[in-house]
C-alpha cells in the first residue's frame, strides 16, 4: 500500500467493530485522505471468534487481549467498540499510552467515568472522538446547518424519540444490555445520540424531569439492571424546551429516530425511515403553499453529498461510519477532532440527570449532576 498510513487497532469484534473496520475500508474510497487508514488489529476475549472476525473483516492479525493491542507501536488510534462499562478502562489505558482515541457511545456508563476519561485524554493530549455519528448522516448535518444559518429562527421546541422493538420478547437471554454496569441504560444507549444531536442542534440542556420504567425484569433467571423505556421534559441553557423519549419496547419499532426542531420561524423534521429526506416548513412561504417541503439531501450543495453517489441513489447507515471516520482521519494529526469526549462527558451528565430524576422523581438540573462528580479513575 503506497502513500503515509494511520495504524488503527479496533477493540471489538461485534456489530460496531464491523462498522468501523466497514467505516475505514471505504473512506479511503470516497474521499481522498491525506493518511491511509490501515486496520492493523482487532481484540476480543475469544480466540477462535476474534480470528475469524479478522478474517472475515480483512483484518492482518488479532489478539486476545487488547492491553497488547493498546501497546503495540504500529497502533496509532485505538477504536474502542466494546460495551460502555469497558470504555473508561480502555480508553484511559490508550491515552496513557500516547495513542489517539475513537470511543464508541456512550462514552461510559456515569458522569463520574465520563469526566475522568475526558481528563485522562486531555491530560496526555492525544486526540479523542466519540461514536457520535448519526451527527454524520447528510440529513442531520444538513438540518443543523439549516438551524444555524436561521431556517427555523429562534429554536423554542425540540422533540426527539427513538423507539426500537430490542428488548419486546421477554425470552431473549440476559447479556451485557441488561446489566445497568456494563450497558449503562436505555437513556445513555439510545438517548446519547439524541442528546448529541439535540444539544448539538440547539445548545446545552439545563434541567430534566424524567422517568423510567423495566417491564420485563428477569431474563436468564438474573435481575434486569436497566430501565427498557424512559422519557424526559428538558429544558435548554437557551429557554428552548423539549421532550425526549427513548424505549427498546416499542413492537414493530426497529430503530425508529425522529427529531425536530420548531423556531419561531420554521420547523425541521428528520425521521430515520427517511434518511436521505428532511421535512422543512418556512412560516414566511407563500400562504398557498402552507404545508411542509420535502427536501432531498443528496444536492451537490449539501454536506457530504460530493464524497457519495449520484443525486436520488441516496446513502445508509453505514455512510454514517465513512462519513465519520473520513473526517476524523482528514484531520490526522493535528486535529481537532469533533465531537470528541468533553461532548461524550456533557452528554452522559444530562443521560445520568434524566436517571436520577426519575429515581427521585423531582426536576434534576445538570449542574447538580457536575458538580458533585468527583471523577473517579477507572
Ligand atoms: N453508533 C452506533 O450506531 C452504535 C450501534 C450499536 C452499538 N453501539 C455501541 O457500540 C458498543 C458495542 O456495541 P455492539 O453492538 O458492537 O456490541 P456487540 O455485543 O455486538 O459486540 C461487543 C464486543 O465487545 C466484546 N465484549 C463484550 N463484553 C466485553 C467485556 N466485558 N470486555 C471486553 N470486551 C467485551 C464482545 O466480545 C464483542 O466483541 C456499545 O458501546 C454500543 O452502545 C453504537
Amino acid at each position: 500500500m503506497s502513500g503515509p498510513q494511520i495504524g488503527i487497532g479496533i477493540v471489538g469484534y461485534g456489530m460496531m467493530g464491523k462498522a468501523h473496520a466497514y467505516g475505514y475500508a471505504v473512506a479511503p474510497l470516497m474521499r481522498k485522505l491525506p493518511y491511509r487508514p490501515q486496520v492493523r488489529v482487532i481484540s476480543g476475549r475469544d480466540a477462535t471468534r476474534v480470528a475469524a472476525a479478522a478474517a472475515a473483516y480483512g483484518i492482518q492479525s488479532w489478539v486476545a487481549d487488547w492491553g497488547e493491542l493498546v501497546r503495540r507501536p504500529d497502533v496509532d488510534v485505538v477504536d474502542i467498540c466494546t460495551p460502555p462499562g469497558t470504555h473508561a478502562e480502555i480508553a484511559t489505558a490508550a491515552a496513557a499510552a500516547g495513542k489517539a482515541v475513537i470511543c464508541e457511545k456512550p462514552l461510559a456508563v456515569s458522569y463520574a467515568q465520563a469526566a475522568s476519561v475526558r481528563d485522562a485524554v486531555e491530560r496526555a493530549h492525544v486526540l479523542n472522538a466519540v461514536g457520535f455519528n448519526y451527527r454524520r448522516l447528510p440529513a442531520v448535518s444538513l438540518m443543523k446547518r439549516m438551524i444555524d444559518e436561521g431556517a427555523v429562527g429562534k429554536v423554542r421546541l425540540v422533540r426527539g424519540s427513538w423507539l426500537s422493538d430490542e428488548f419486546v420478547d421477554p425470552t431473549i437471554p440476559f447479556d451485557w444490555r441488561f446489566d445497568r454496569s456494563m450497558g449503562g441504560s436505555t437513556i445513555a444507549d439510545l438517548g446519547s445520540h439524541l442528546i448529541d444531536m439535540a444539544t448539538w442542534m440547539a445548545g446545552p440542556v439545563d434541567e430534566v424531569s424524567g422517568q423510567s420504567e423495566t417491564f420485563v425484569r428477569e431474563r436468564s433467571r438474573r435481575e434486569v439492571t436497566v430501565d427498557e423505556a424512559s422519557s424526559a421534559l428538558v429544558r435548554f441553557a437557551s429557554g428552548a424546551r423539549g421532550v425526549f423519549e427513548m424505549a427498546r419496547t416499542a413492537v414493530r419499532r426497529p430503530c425508529d429516530l425522529t427529531l425536530e426542531v420548531n423556531g419561531d420561524r420554521g420547523t425541521l423534521v428528520f425521521e430515520y425511515a427517511r434518511l436521505n429526506e428532511l421535512l422543512y416548513g418556512d412560516g414566511q412561504d407563500r400562504a398557498d403553499l402552507y404545508g411542509m417541503r420535502r427536501i432531498r439531501a443528496e444536492h451537490s450543495s449539501h454536506p457530504y453529498a460530493k464524497d457519495w453517489w449520484p443525486i436520488g441513489q441516496g446513502v445508509g447507515y453505514g455512510s454514517s461510519f465513512v462519513n465519520h471516520l473520513g473526517d476524523l482521519l482528514e484531520r490526522w494529526p493535528e486535529g481537532p477532532w469533533d465531537p470528541g469526549f468533553a461532548q461524550g462527558a456533557a452528554v452522559q451528565a444530562v443521560c445520568e440527570a434524566i436517571e436520577r430524576s426519575a429515581a427521585e422523581r423531582r426536576w434534576v438540573q445538570v449542574a447538580e449532576v457536575t458538580a458533585a462528580a468527583s471523577p473517579v479513575r477507572p
